[in-house]
């Protein structure tokens, strides 16, 4: 009993670690669904906004790139990808778009 229970409570500890560490494929789309991203934004291609994988490569190896990248996703602008502004995401909970971000920028091409 004791052995089952440890084995169950370690299960739960790698699931809990993977959640709060990064996103993985399914559960970060399901988010950009959720949160509206997906209406303007693709893993690999161009919708309305960059796709993901081009944000990724545009800020590789800069490390000011996830607080930059919140704060724009939160209060929306243009002038980095072309003139079609990004609106304001007001209503995302700022744990999604943290988390979301996190992983766009592990994603390649
Ligand atoms: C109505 C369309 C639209 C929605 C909804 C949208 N975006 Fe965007 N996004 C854009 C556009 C357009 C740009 C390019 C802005 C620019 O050129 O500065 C952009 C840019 C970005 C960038 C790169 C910013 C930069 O300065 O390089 C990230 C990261 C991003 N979006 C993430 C998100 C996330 C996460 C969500 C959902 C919470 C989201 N977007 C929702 C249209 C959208």
């Amino acid at each position: 009993m004791k052995l089952v229970f440890a084995g169950l409570a370690s299960v739960l500890f790698v699931i809990g670690n993977a959640a709060a560490a990064s996103l993985d494929m399914a559960s970060a789309e399901a988010m950009m669904k959720k949160d509206g991203c997906a209406a303007c934004h693709a893993v690999d291609k161009i919708i309305i906004g960059p796709s993901y994988q081009e944000v990724a490569a545009k800020y590789k190896g800069d490390k000011d790139a996830p607080a930059k990248l919140v704060k724009k996703v939160k209060e929306g602008g243009s002038g980095v990808w072309g003139q079609v502004p990004m609106p304001p995401n007001v209503t995302t909970p700022d744990a999604d778009v943290k988390a979301l971000v996190g992983w766009i920028l592990t994603l390649k091409k």
